[in-house]
């Protein structure tokens, strides 16, 4: 996708052919700051730091993160290591694992002196399967959103999506956003409700500025908002993205996106989400209890970051002295609130049938 003209990823290999380019999020909207991976540990920093999020992007920044460590040391110990290091960074996003023992599986086998090469082979390999999924993604997305626009000629589809799920998030294009930039750039008006996404603000940061750079018009709106505007019909769907779907279609996405899907099924919205095949854990079925919640530091609750009137960054506590905090990053969304998955290969309902008539070669 594009900044200001010029195309990005959101993580790509340097012209040096070896060193791992990335924007740094936290920096964004304020700053576009590109950062240079020349090691694992720097990999795994930006991942637990969040200057990389989004559960495809961490996937394939690990990928990365594991080229980096066997261009220093090739042999098996330093694979081991790499894998476990980048593997505890966060615990949520199923697409890190997955990631990570693609990676192991490809190169455990090879010779020391081949697995360098093949390393960046791979990480490339799933960055680009990553950009294409999520392309495809949007194409079946899209149909949904042109369903609404026919049901009422001439007037604005509103969205409403939670946290970001664009292209920031993964590769390149989104999942939730996917079939918005691909509606948009199709002509149909279209209007999203961006959840500003407390306490990291992911919406009103991130996915504000993507979808303002492509020109989609969008609202930020208070966490909050949601059930209201959905009471009073200003919301036509709600697509989000997710960080783990069990076998049985519960979703793990941002904190608040299960709140969201209770407002839309007490309203008749309908709750779709978005994934590429590399979020699906089939060995989990029930995520409310199977899938572990990251738990963040407190000061990203009581503390907000944004820039001064005279462009510095600054970071203010907004809850009372001496009030502790609990951060739950992620919540879990049961499959019975999910109206569908739209995924690379089609969509399909929320449950196990669903998505093994869409995987059917999954044992
Ligand atoms: O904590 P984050 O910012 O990594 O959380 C990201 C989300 O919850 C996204 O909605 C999810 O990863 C889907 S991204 C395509």
């Amino acid at each position: 996708m594009k900044i200001d003209g010029t195309p990005y990823r959101s993580v790509w290999v340097d012209a040096d052919g070896w060193s791992v380019r990335i924007l740094d999020q936290t920096k964004l909207p304020w700053q576009l700051d590109i950062l240079r991976l020349t090691d694992a540990a720097q990999a795994a920093h930006a991942i637990r730091t969040m200057q990389v999020r989004g559960a495809p992007l961490i996937g394939a920044v690990a990928a990365y993160g594991v080229a980096l460590a066997l261009r220093a040391d090739a042999s098996t110990e330093a694979l081991d290591r790499a894998v476990a290091m980048l593997g505890e960074t966060r615990p949520t996003a199923i697409n890190l694992r997955w990631a990570l023992d693609r990676m192991r599986a490809r190169l455990h086998n090879l010779p020391a002196d081949q697995r360098v090469a093949a390393a960046y082979a791979e990480a490339q390999a799933i960055a680009d399967d990553d950009a294409e999924t999520c392309r495809r993604i949007g194409e079946h997305g899209l149909p949904l959103l042109r369903e609404i626009a026919a049901r009422k000629p001439g007037e604005t589809v509103n969205v409403l999506t939670h946290c970001n799920a664009g292209w920031l998030a993964t590769v390149d294009y989104g999942t939730a956003l996917s079939p918005i930039y691909q509606a948009h750039d199709a002509g149909i008006p279209i209007h999203v409700w961006v959840d500003e996404t407390r306490p990291r603000n992911q919406g009103a940061a991130l996915t504000a500025f993507e979808l303002g750079k492509h020109g989609v018009r969008h609202t930020v709106v208070a966490d909050n908002a949601g059930g209201h505007l959905m009471q009073h019909g200003e919301v036509d769907i709600c697509i989000t993205g997710t960080d783990r779907v069990t076998r049985q279609g519960d979703v793990a996405n941002k904190i608040g996106t299960y709140l969201k899907a209770l407002a839309a099924r007490d309203n008749g919205v309908p709750f779709w989400v978005a994934l590429p095949h590399s979020t699906i854990d089939w060995r989990v079925a029930d995520g409310v209890l199977e899938i572990p919640i990251e738990e963040r530091s407190q000061a990203e609750v009581t503390d907000l970051t944004g820039r001064t009137a005279d462009g510095r960054l600054e970071t203010v506590r907004v809850a009372a002295e001496g009030s502790p905090a609990a951060n739950p990053a992620f919540d879990v969304t049961p499959a019975r609130l999910v109206t569908g998955l739209i995924t690379e290969r089609g969509r399909c309902d929320a449950s196990e049938a669903g998505l093994r008539g869409l995987y059917p070669e999954t044992p």
